[in-house]
């Protein structure tokens, strides 16, 4: 009896654990791409929700793809449903996240009409991306942009919840008011939803890629040259830069410091601090991004790369975190076509410190900048008797 007992309060705890565990990675995991201030839901003001789309209630939508069968999956219209006090209705609005006819728009319409307030989740899923699963163009697929565009036009704050792995875009996302990039959240992924948008957890992730407008801002597949491919070669502006993320709060950016400051040789390195500092009303975390560019580069190299990052965690309102990380010699190399030998090349390297890449149109935070100079003659990084 009394193991018996033993066993179960193990048991109960690894659950709680693996519960725990799958909602804090979920959370964390998510960006918030966009909003005018419509989030976190002010409950206070708003009776009734609206949760509309195709992954508003498919649990499907929430894995991926290669992944483990989780036990549950919480999807976010049960989520919301678990919340006392407040009505929520549902309509699909699509079959699937293929999105095909429009004949459950009209429903979806109604549904919303009759709602304080509007989460469209939708996006795709493992059924459109994966194994054997190739998207034609990064657009939201079928006729989910017109079910959207046709929610906004009912008048109620609209907010879209998307899942999705590689990014998924539409003009839509201009005319909302809020964005919310939720991955595939796994089993926990409502419950973190409902977090995110309610501000019981502040958003504070940043995405790893870059969100093209369009395809046509991409270079072709047929050609592996590196021109315009990633955040580090691209020149045009994408719909988002890597790096960026938003939060509740509001980050701000001093006493940006490098060390040593001159007299910089291939193979030092350099160490750079910054300090953030929570300006905003609401306890937030942060990811401090540190980027590099080599100015007048003697090759055709990255324009801009990331080169440290670090996430403070929950910094109160006013409080302040000092970051430090280092650039080193690997940081800086560049690859001469002959020979495929990382070299480290005299010349001015400018580097940032922010809360995402320098000229983030997006990003409500300011990004400091601050140059050295390495000299001395070229060398290989395989000189460097430390590497
Ligand atoms: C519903 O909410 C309760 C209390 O917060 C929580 O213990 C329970 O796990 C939730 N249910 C689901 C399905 O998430
Ligand atoms: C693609 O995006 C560019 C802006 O980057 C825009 O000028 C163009 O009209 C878009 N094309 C399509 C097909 O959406
Ligand atoms: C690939 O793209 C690069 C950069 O635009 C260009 O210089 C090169 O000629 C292209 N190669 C082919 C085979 O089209
Ligand atoms: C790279 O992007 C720039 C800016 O959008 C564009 O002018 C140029 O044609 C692009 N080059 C290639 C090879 O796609
Ligand atoms: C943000 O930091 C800069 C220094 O990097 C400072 O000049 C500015 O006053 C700060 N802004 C706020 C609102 O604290
Ligand atoms: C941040 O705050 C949350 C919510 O209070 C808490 O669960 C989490 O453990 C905290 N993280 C750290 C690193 O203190
Ligand atoms: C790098 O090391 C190699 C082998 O030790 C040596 O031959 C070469 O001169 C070195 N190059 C430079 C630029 O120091």
């Amino acid at each position: 009896m009394r193991n018996s007992i033993k066993l179960l309060v193990i048991l109960v705890s690894v659950g709680d654990y693996i519960y725990l565990g799958s909602k804090f990675t979920a959370q964390e995991s998510m960006v918030l791409l966009r909003n005018d201030g419509t989030l976190p839901i002010n409950f206070g003001a708003f009776k009734s929700v609206a949760l509309i789309g195709p992954c508003a209630d498919d649990p499907d939508c929430n894995t991926g793809d290669y992944n483990p069968q989780p036990a549950y999956i919480v999807t976010p219209r049960a989520a919301f449903l678990n919340r006392s006090g407040l009505t929520v209705n549902y309509a699909s609005g699509c079959a699937d996240v293929k999105c095909t006819s429009s004949a459950g728009f009209a429903s979806a319409v109604t549904t919303a009409r009759s709602s304080d307030f509007v989460v469209y989740v939708g996006g795709i899923s493992h059924t459109i991306e994966g194994e054997g699963h190739d998207r034609a163009n990064i657009f939201l697929p079928g006729l989910q942009s017109d079910l959207i565009t046709m929610l906004v036009q009912v008048g109620k704050p609209v907010v879209v919840v998307l899942t999705h792995g590689a990014p998924v875009v539409s003009p839509v996302y201009a005319s909302v008011n809020a964005v919310l990039s939720a991955g595939y959240a796994g089993q926990e992924a409502g419950n973190a939803v409902y977090a995110v948008l309610t501000g019981l957890y502040n958003p504070a992730g940043h995405t790893v890629v870059t969100w093209y407008t369009n395809g046509s801002q991409l270079p072709a597949m047929t050609n592996y040259s590196m021109v315009n491919r990633t955040y580090r070669y691209m020149t045009a502006t994408p719909l988002y830069k890597f790096g960026y993320g938003l939060s509740y709060t509001k980050f701000n950016y001093s006493h940006f410091q490098l060390s040593p400051q001159t007299d910089i040789k291939p193979c030092d390195s350099v160490e750079m601090k910054v300090t953030v500092t929570n300006i905003g009303s609401v306890v937030g975390s942060e990811v401090v991004q540190f980027y590099a560019t080599l100015t007048n580069s003697p090759v055709t190299t990255a324009h801009i790369k990331l080169v440290g990052f670090n996430r403070v965690e929950n910094l109160s309102q006013g409080a302040h975190a000092v970051v430090t990380v280092s650039m080193d010699p690997s940081q800086m190399t560049v690859i001469y076509d002959f020979g495929n030998v990382p070299m480290i090349v005299p010349g001015e390297y400018q580097v940032y410190a922010g809360g995402s890449q320098p000229n983030d149109h997006n990003s409500p935070s300011n990004v400091l900048s601050l140059s050295f100079t390495i000299t001395g003659d070229p060398i290989p990084l395989s000189n460097c008797t430390s590497n």
